[in-house]
Parts: C-alpha cells; sequence; structure tokens
C-alpha cells in the first residue's frame, strides 16, 4: 500500500521571516494598504465582528488611526446600524446633507431640532434650499420666546464658501471670521454642505485616520446569509462602507449563494470567509467577494480544531489562499491567530493585505464591558462568538446552531490583560511591523507580500526566540505572556 502523503501546515510560530539586505528604516516604510472595493486603510489592521471586541467607540478610535473595525452582530439590525452611523458622522470633512431649518419655522422648531441631533448651528433655507441664514446656540441663548420666526433670530448674510472649497480655504475662512460653522454654497446661493470647525480641529488631530472620499472614517459591519436582507438596507443608509460575511465555513453553498445575490442588490464591497484553502478561495472569488477572509481555527478562543477535528494551522493557510487570490488580485485578510506585532508582519509576508484582530484588542479601554479585577490585576472580559455565552446572546448562526438545537460551542469565554487605550497600544504593534520590514528590505506591504522568504523553526528555535532563562521583572508594552 502507497504510504499517504501528509500536506505540511504551519503556524506563525513555526516560521521566522529571514533577514535580508535593506536600504530602508522602520519608519520610512508605508504600511498603507487596500481592504477590498477599492477601500485603502493607513494601518493593515482591523478589528475583528467580535461582541467583546468590536462596537462603535473602538470602531470610531482604530479608524481615527488608520485601520478599520467591523462591528458585530451580536447586536439587533437597528442598533449595529445605528452604531455604524454614529461612526460614520464622527468626522467630517464637508457635511454633505446637513440639518436644515426651513426659513419660515420658529425658534420652538429649531429648539426640538437641536437637542433630537445634538447639532449646535443650522443652516436657515427656503423651499429652493437657498441659504438665507444660519441660526446657532449663540443666537438661542438669550431668546426666551420660542414663538419668534426664525428670521428675527438668525444670523443673515452669513460668512459662506463657494462651490468646492479645500481645507486650507476653509481655514482661513475660520480663522478671519472667527466663526464655529461655515455654510457650503453653489453658485446660486442653493446649500451644498456645511463646514464645521470641530470637524477641522478633529482633522488636524488625526491625519493618519482611515477615510473614504468624503472625509467620513471607514467602518465595516458583520451580516450573515441568513439576515443580510434585513440588516443590509439599514447599513446601507447609515452608509456602511463594507461588509463582512461572518460565518466559520464560507465555503458553503449559502455563503456563496449570499454573496451573489448582495453583489446583484446591493453596490456594497463585500469580504467573504472564513476560508482556509485555495478551492474555497477561488470559490468565494468565483461568487464576486471583493476580498477574502481566512482563518479557521486560529483565533485564540477558538476550539473548532478540537471540537471539530477540521482546520489548517494559519500560516499555510494564508500562504495557500493568497497564492490563489493573487491571481485575480483578491486582498486576502488574515483573521485570526496573533499573538505578537511580529505575526502581523508573518501574515503580511505570507500574502495578506491585512490582519483581522480580536484577542489583542479585547483587553483595550474602548472595546466593550467594563475593566474586571482579578487578583489584583485589571482584566476585560474576550469571548468567542461560538462560545456558550455568545451563542445564547444570538451568535448561534455563525456555527450553523439553529435556535431550537442544544448548543455545542467552537469557542470559550475568558479575560485577557486590560491594555489601556488603543491609541498607543495600535502604535506598539504597527512600530513592529514596520521594524520587520526594516530587517527584510521592504518598503511597502506590496514588497513585504513578494518578499517569500522564511525559515521554518524547530521547539528550541521557538524557546530562543523568547525571552528565556530570566524571570521579567517589568512588563513591556509589547510583550506578554499574560
Ligand atoms: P484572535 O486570535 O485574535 O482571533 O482572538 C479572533 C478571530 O477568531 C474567530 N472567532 C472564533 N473562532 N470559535 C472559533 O472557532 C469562536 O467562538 C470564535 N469567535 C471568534 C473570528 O474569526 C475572530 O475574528
Amino acid at each position: 500500500m502507497e504510504a499517504y502523503k501528509f500536506s505540511e501546515g504551519l503556524s506563525y510560530d513555526d516560521v521566522l521571516l529571514l533577514p535580508g539586505y535593506s536600504e530602508v528604516l522602520p519608519r520610512e516604510c508605508n504600511v498603507k494598504t487596500s481592504l477590498c472595493g477599492g477601500i485603502k486603510l493607513n494601518v493593515p489592521i482591523i478589528s475583528a465582528a467580535m461582541d467583546t471586541v468590536t462596537e462603535e467607540k473602538l470602531a470610531r478610535t482604530i479608524a481615527l488611526e488608520g485601520g478599520a473595525g467591523v462591528i458585530h452582530r451580536n447586536l439587533n439590525p437597528e442598533e449595529q446600524a445605528r452604531q455604524v452611523s454614529n461612526v460614520k458622522r464622527y468626522l467630517n470633512w464637508i457635511i454633505e446633507s446637513p440639518i436644515t431649518v426651513p426659513h419660515d419655522s420658529h425658534v420652538r422648531d429649531v429648539k426640538i431640532l437641536v437637542d433630537t441631533f445634538g447639532v449646535s448651528g443650522l443652516p436657515v433655507v427656503d423651499s429652493n434650499n437657498v441659504l438665507k441664514g444660519i441660526i446657532t446656540n449663540r443666537d438661542l441663548r438669550f431668546c426666551n420666546d420660542d414663538s419668534l420666526p426664525v428670521t428675527k433670530v438668525m444670523t443673515h448674510n452669513p460668512i459662506v464658501v463657494t462651490g468646492e472649497p479645500s481645507v486650507e480655504k476653509a481655514r482661513e475662512k475660520f480663522n478671519e471670521h472667527k466663526i464655529e460653522k461655515l455654510p457650503v454654497v453653489d453658485k446660486d446661493g442653493k446649500l451644498t454642505g456645511l463646514i464645521t470647525v470641530t470637524d477641522m480641529e478633529k482633522n488636524k488631530k488625526f491625519p493618519n485616520a482611515a477615510v473614504d472620499k468624503q472625509g467620513r472614517l471607514i467602518v465595516g459591519a458583520a451580516i450573515s446569509p441568513q439576515d443580510y436582507s434585513i440588516r443590509l438596507p439599514l447599513l446601507k443608509k447609515a452608509k456602511v462602507d463594507f461588509v463582512v460575511i461572518d460565518t466559520a465555513h464560507g465555503d458553503s453553498k449559502n455563503v456563496m449563494d449570499a454573496i451573489r445575490q448582495i453583489k446583484k442588490d446591493y453596490n456594497i464591497p463585500v469580504i467573504g470567509g472564513n476560508v482556509a484553502t485555495k478551492e474555497a478561495t477561488k470559490n468565494l472569488i468565483e461568487a464576486g467577494a471583493d476580498a477574502i477572509k481566512v482563518g479557521i481555527g486560529p483565533g485564540s478562543i477558538c476550539t473548532t480544531r478540537v471540537v471539530a477535528g477540521i482546520g489548517v494551522p494559519q500560516f499555510t493557510a494564508v500562504l495557500e489562499c493568497a497564492e490563489e487570490a493573487q491571481k485575480t488580485k483578491t486582498p486576502i485578510i488574515a483573521d485570526g491567530g496573533v499573538k505578537f506585532s511580529g505575526d502581523i508582519t508573518k501574515a503580511i509576508g505570507a500574502g495578506a493585505s491585512v490582519v483581522m484582530i480580536g484577542n489583542l484588542f479585547a483587553g483595550l479601554k474602548e472595546s466593550p464591558g467594563n475593566e474586571i479585577i482579578y487578583d489584583g490585576r485589571i482584566y476585560k472580559e474576550y469571548r468567542g462568538m461560538g462560545s456558550m455565552g455568545a451563542i445564547s446572546d444570538g451568535a448561534g448562526d455563525r456555527y450553523q446552531i439553529g435556535k431550537d438545537e442544544a448548543p455545542v460551542p467552537e469557542g470559550i469565554e475568558g479575560r485577557v490583560p486590560y491594555k489601556g487605550e488603543l491609541r498607543f497600544f495600535l502604535n506598539q504593534l504597527v512600530a513592529g511591523l514596520r521594524k520587520g520590514m526594516g530587517y527584510c528590505g521592504c518598503r511597502d506591504i506590496n514588497e513585504l507580500n513578494k518578499y517569500r522568504k522564511f525559515v521554518k523553526v524547530t521547539a528550541a528555535g521557538l524557546r530562543e526566540s523568547h525571552p528565556h532563562d530570566v524571570h521579567i521583572t517589568q512588563e513591556a508594552p509589547n510583550y506578554s505572556r499574560l
């Protein structure tokens, strides 16, 4: 009988990138990347669609730093869309559809709008959308008569900017006139947008933010083959940038059918997954996926491989899927199993454009949930979306668990050390990636994708890689063994 030939599956710990001749310093390396469907990120990292990782706050903060968040779907469709909308509205260059006041309304109407939308300055327009004035908190503060017509209280002939203003032009107007709101009008005086001083300041504070063409933060949302027809209309209205088909087994008929239907009915970039083989990658690309998410069981909270006995170690999975995806230049997202910043370098070295992270972000200040004190240290909760807790909160369909079936979990519930603010932690991850690029002489993500020089390490080699024969007395911000 012929001996069965096993293929080899390697994980991040099994390999190292070979250092190579370099003419670049880490700080000179460009870490900008493509996510999917033309969306660009300034940092090749997105946060996992998990209920202990990504909600509005973390999604907003990571996008301000150049990455993006995927808001999980253990939220009802309305709440998920509301969170997406809040991220999209956080940062603007020009607010394209500002809330306006009809010029024949009264102060009481304006006060209702201010309370409902939490805005502080409203352009006043006639029935043809021609700008007639602006009414701000300053105008309202000293007005005690709610029955007054708006035209009696508003500022007439406000300072405006015409056409398509540049940032410099807008800044000049704010400084010259000491105003807080700057309406944008066309040549006929019709309102086309609004620029606020708060947005100008935020833009200055976060120069690396990942933004769309209108200057709004990039954000994604998780959907499933079962719920996309309910979620997608709401998410589109909330201006979501991309959606992720959030399933444990992407190489399935229902996932392919869903992708085909979404690409037909909704004009939106779709990330398909999760898969771990060349064939599955090909199938998802043929179904129309704009990017492929790779990872079956590498996640720190996953038990899929031990419960079901299937999976592919993550380094090999990324390498194989990337080889297939390269044929159509489809981006690969390496999802799960990142323990240290060096794993990000390895994933991109294996061909990924972006990595998705759960565990390392669950302990951040911006993740959902409160800090827990245990044994004198601070932690935050982190659980798999296939854990008993997440299933009972609604995540069962990710793992094909019907509502009436007894749950068989594919994940666990636990805690991870508290890590403080995302901004500082993400910077450590990106700096680690840059160091790796510097050691390999790769100037950008594309060069690192093509580098392909690895050495396989033994258990002794891995032991040598980590600190050894020493008691760590001072914790480093980028190295922890719990
Ligand atoms: P890390 O390693 O960053 O991985 O914690 C996060 C990724 O793990 C996946 N995920 C799961 N996989 N059972 C699984 O088999 C689960 O309960 C589970 N929950 C999350 C998911 O792809 C995530 O991005």
